[in-house]
């Protein structure tokens, strides 16, 4: 089950914008390069997923960074934030325009700049909504064709190789062989963690195996607990018949009701429909309960003008237009493994980048269109970083694989409690008891998922323990954080405060 070993001089794990980029860079810097992915369709990766685009700095770059500060709570870090926005245009127009041929909407008078919640400016690139397709699929194809990266499809990451501190490569599985993959720097791309939730607007198979696999190296780990809801997902008949409906689409117009037809944002926010992700979501959570249902409503514009694929998916699910029925769904993790500003984590020789990383640059809430940028600047920046350094060979932990079979149903039963409690307890509203609970159940289920990883090495379990360990990072971090901000908003936070506040003021 373990084949022979296999040596590269920078290894990525993972094929979205990130990965891609970081491989790019490393391969311009003219390493040898290996990306491996799970994927061996593009749409395994949450770029293809993206609509809204990819936001750049126009002529008002300070404007841009005061945005992104402000929708994450006053909580990004400007320096990171800086390094994002500065790099923003030339890593655009160097990679997206001038290498892959990303053909952005134009107007007639250049680029058709968009406007989404929370920019203070039209400011976002996009192919009408449909833009991750329109990046990821000449990415790849460029990646493939035009460089001498090696692509390994249908390839998962299990473990690091680890020691004294530093990463050397990992364990990597493809149809079930196990391959220790020895490498000069490791770059983590593995994505979010929509799988934790019954629904998301990622992949099914995003199940945070980057964060988990460099948890369980000892790297550091920030910010767990913003995890952000969008608050525009159509429902569907079952959580995984969902989709986006784009923040673009409320950029032009939209508005929510309730089922009794009102108009609800302007009695929640003064930015209306616009109002941050998180105040959107907990209005249109707020409003369901109380009424049954929120719709989109998408007669205020040229719906099937302006947006003709998602007009099309409302089509094949026999929505009927103009009305999206719509709720919150899990949509991006701002934390991750905490990273510096070229993705170097804790660990010497790893890196990670896009959304397993924590850059500093979300805070506790991300500005839309940006998680494509964060991913393009930061993996080019990893990628020229990690190169030159000496592969390693390592003795390579054993993974057993005495018990092959698992339990029927094993995998799909866990996954299914666990996503329960983590929309239960861990989702868009939390509370303090519910936190504990969530962190009870999510040990003990951990605890029986490592008891079979300890003698089999499955992807579908190796991904059901990542899940499992992210969950409780999550639940964990949130359950330690006693203060609503951004995306984590306690229903009793002013309560916690309040006590925290007396507890230490009382002698
Ligand atoms: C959207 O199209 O609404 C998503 C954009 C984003 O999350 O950045």
């Amino acid at each position: 089950m373990t084949a022979e070993t296999r040596e590269t001089e920078v290894l990525v794990v993972g094929a979205g914008i990130a990965g891609l980029a970081a491989a790019l860079a490393a391969d311009r810097a003219g390493a040898e390069v290996t990306l491996a992915t799970k994927a061996s369709r593009p749409e395994s990766a949450s770029t293809w997923w993206a609509q809204g685009g990819i936001a750049v700095s126009r002529d008002d770059p300070a404007q841009f960074k005061r945005d992104i500060i402000e929708a994450s709570a006053g909580a990004a870090d400007p320096d990171a934030v800086d390094v994002l926005v500065d790099n923003a245009d030339s890593a655009v127009r160097d990679v997206l325009v001038d290498t892959i041929g990303v053909e952005f909407d134009t107007n007639g008078e250049g680029f058709d700049y968009g406007q989404e919640a929370a920019h203070e400016e039209p400011r976002i690139l996009h192919v009408e909504a449909a833009t991750g397709k329109h990046v990821h699929v000449p990415f790849l194809n460029y990646i493939a064709d035009r460089t001498d990266v090696t692509v390994l499809e249908d390839t998962a990451g299990l473990e690091l190789l680890r020691h004294e501190g530093e990463v050397y490569g990992a364990m990597l599985e493809c149809n079930g062989e196990v391959t220790p993959t020895y490498a000069g720097a490791t770059v983590l791309a593995t994505g979010g963690i929509g799988a934790l939730y019954p629904r998301s607007t990622n992949p099914a198979d995003a199940t945070g195996d980057g964060i988990a696999m460099a948890a369980l190296a000892g790297a550091d780990i920030a910010d767990m607990e913003y995890v952000q809801f969008h608050p525009t997902a159509y429902v569907g008949d079952d959580a995984g018949d969902g989709f986006l409906v784009s923040e673009a689409v409320r950029g032009e117009g939209a508005v929510l009701r309730n089922a009794d037809g009102e108009r609800f944002m302007p009695d929640y926010h003064e930015d209306a429909d616009l109002a941050p992700r998180d105040v959107v979501a907990r209005a249109v959570t707020a409003e369901r309960d109380a009424t049954g249902e929120v719709v989109l409503d998408v007669s205020p514009l040229a719906f099937e003008r302006e947006f003709p694929s998602l007009a099309e998916k409302c089509h094949d699910a026999g929505v009927d237009l103009p009305h999206v029925p719509v709720a919150p769904a899990e949509h991006f993790l701002c934390g991750g493994i905490d990273v510096d500003d070229r993705g170097r984590s804790s660990l010497g020789r790893l890196y990670a980048v896009g959304e397993c990383a924590r850059t500093g640059v979300h805070g506790a809430n991300r500005l839309a269109s940006t998680s494509l940028l964060e991913g393009l600047v930061w993996g080019l920046r990893a990628g020229e970083d990690a190169v030159g350094n000496e592969v390693r060979g390592l003795e390579p932990p054993e993974l057993l694989d005495r018990d092959p079979d698992l339990p029927g149903n094993f995998a799909a039963g866990k996954f299914h409690r666990l996503r329960r409690v983590m929309d239960e307890q861990v989702g868009v509203e939390r509370t303090s008891d519910g936190l504990g609970r969530a962190q009870s159940v999510l040990r003990r289920l951990k605890g029986e998922v490592d008891a079979y990883a300890r003698t089999r090495t499955s992807r579908s379990l190796y991904e059901l323990r990542s899940a499992s360990v992210v969950a409780l990072l999550v639940a964990r971090a949130a359950a330690e954080n006693g203060e609503s901000v951004g995306c984590h908003y306690l229903v009793d936070g002013d309560e916690r405060a309040e006590q925290a506040g007396v507890t230490a003021d009382t002698p």
